[in-house]
């Protein structure tokens, strides 16, 4: 997190966009322009062979080489999942152990070189869709609590998903957020963001509307939180701070207050990488 050098001021000058951003850990970025995560669904979703679910494209690759002339200080991507059962959308990108390949490592390789060719930081977003993996993908989908999403912003229906125990927390999320993070630094990224808004996995733990657990992972916010800080601390434990990688997280304000209607995703962000 930066410090703020207008803390109060009513007017800001725009030239500050152009100014360097400094993070605790010592990353820069060149100028303030960021561009955000935009999902795009065109890596592969092979019905034949899931080991080749959520290979970046040709596609994908070349509208990162565009933005990665575009000398933003930093590309996000759009959200990569880190579960082939749990998308956002058939043809999101994705990182999984069960589909490692040399293959898949180039291809993400090359997508973090496109992007940083003009000197922008290269930030992945981080995703697991929980309960708002749509039905077709996955009836049955993991969440914080077997709550189904009723409604929700697009024409797409959603099964009833199954509560993870307290054990399967940690492998079925946690170790595959770690992977995936580890993944992407080996690949060249500059830095995760964890997706904890629009109503996926990560916020289905904060909401109290979608999270009714009582173990160590439900009732008060530092429960509902407690599977974010362990993503969190098991990175940091993969890829510490001294090595410039950058860890952030994408949050929601609304999804916290309680007695919210069941809608899934909403629009209202914080940023804090
Ligand atoms: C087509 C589209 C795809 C999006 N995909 C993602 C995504 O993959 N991850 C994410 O966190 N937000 C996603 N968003 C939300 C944007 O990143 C952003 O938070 C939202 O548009 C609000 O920001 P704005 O007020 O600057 O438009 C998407 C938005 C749009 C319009």
């Amino acid at each position: 997190m930066s410090l703020r050098r207008f803390q109060n001021a009513s007017t800001i000058p725009s030239e500050i966009l152009g100014d360097h951003l400094k993070f605790r850990n010592g990353r820069e970025t060149q100028n303030r322009f960021l561009k955000a995560a935009l999902t795009e669904i065109l890596s592969t979703y092979s019905l034949e062979e899931p080991k080749k679910h959520g290979l970046p494209t040709e596609s994908i690759l070349n509208i990162y080489d565009k933005w990665g002339n575009g000398k933003f200080g930093m590309i996000l991507t759009s959200n990569v999942l880190v579960d082939p059962n749990n998308l956002e959308a058939a043809g999101n990108a994705i990182i999984f152990q069960e589909g490692e390949s040399l293959e898949r490592r180039a291809l993400f390789s090359h997508w973090a070189k496109l992007m940083k060719k003009d000197g922008a930081l290269a930030v992945m977003q981080l995703s697991h869709a929980g309960r708002q993996t749509p039905e077709f993908v996955n009836p049955t989908p993991w969440s914080a609590s077997d709550i189904q999403l009723v409604s929700a912003a697009r024409n797409t229906t959603y099964g009833k998903p199954k509560a993870l125990t307290t054990e399967q927390v940690k492998t079925e999320v946690v170790d595959r957020f770690v992977y995936a993070a580890k993944y992407a630094y080996e690949c060249g990224f500059d830095g995760v963001q964890l997706h904890g808004a629009h109503g996926y996995l990560l916020s289905q733990f904060t909401s109290p509307t979608t999270n009714k657990r009582t173990d160590k992972y439900g009732g008060t916010i530092e429960n509902r939180q407690r599977i974010i800080l362990e993503i969190y601390d098991a990175i940091r434990a993969e890829i510490p701070p001294s090595t410039g990688f950058l860890v952030g997280i994408k949050t929601n304000s609304v999804e916290f207050q309680a007695e919210r209607n069941n809608i899934g995703r909403c629009n209202r962000n914080v940023y804090s990488l």
